[in-house]
């Protein structure tokens, strides 16, 4: 089910999820450690629902692009999704840490947050 969800997301950050540099950051090597980051889980999930905008780093490479938000999605293709790009391309879940739940998603809903709102709360993961 994430396979098909990730269609989505291909034309950005690509079959490989490689990315493209400069562009659109890379999924593979780099969603552990958002994983791994206190809050990091949630803040996926809000990237999905809400996206995200404005000038970030990942992995010493600068972007300052937008991403759009997913809410059209279902939680359970959002759940998907996120657990997709968690265990792809040598991903692996951080020990401790299960498969995203539709529950997960729906506690993130009504929000209403801006993509600018989650770009602030990524400065608090502490990515470098
Ligand atoms: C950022 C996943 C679709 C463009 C991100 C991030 C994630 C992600 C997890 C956060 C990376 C970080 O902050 O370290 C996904 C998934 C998608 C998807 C799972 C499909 C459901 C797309 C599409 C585009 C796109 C279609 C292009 C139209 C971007 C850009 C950023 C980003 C530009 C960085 C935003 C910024 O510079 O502030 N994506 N993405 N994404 N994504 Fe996506």
């Amino acid at each position: 089910a994430g396979a098909s969800v990730y269609n989505n997301c291909i034309g950005c950050h690509q079959a490989t999820g490689a990315g493209i540099p400069g562009a659109f950051p890379p999924l593979a090597g780099h969603v552990p450690e958002i994983l791994a980051a206190r809050g990091g889980r949630e803040w996926l999930i809000q990237v999905m629902l809400y996206g995200l905008q404005g000038q970030i780093s990942v992995k010493g490479a600068s972007y300052n692009g937008i991403m759009p938000g997913y809410g059209q999605l279902s939680n359970a293709e959002i759940a998907a999704v996120l657990t997709h790009i968690a265990t792809q391309w040598g991903n692996a879940l951080p020990a401790g840490q299960a498969a995203f739940t539709e529950a997960e998603v729906q506690a993130q809903r009504g929000k209403n947050l801006t993509a600018q709102q989650v770009l602030s709360t990524r400065q608090q993961l502490g990515l470098r």
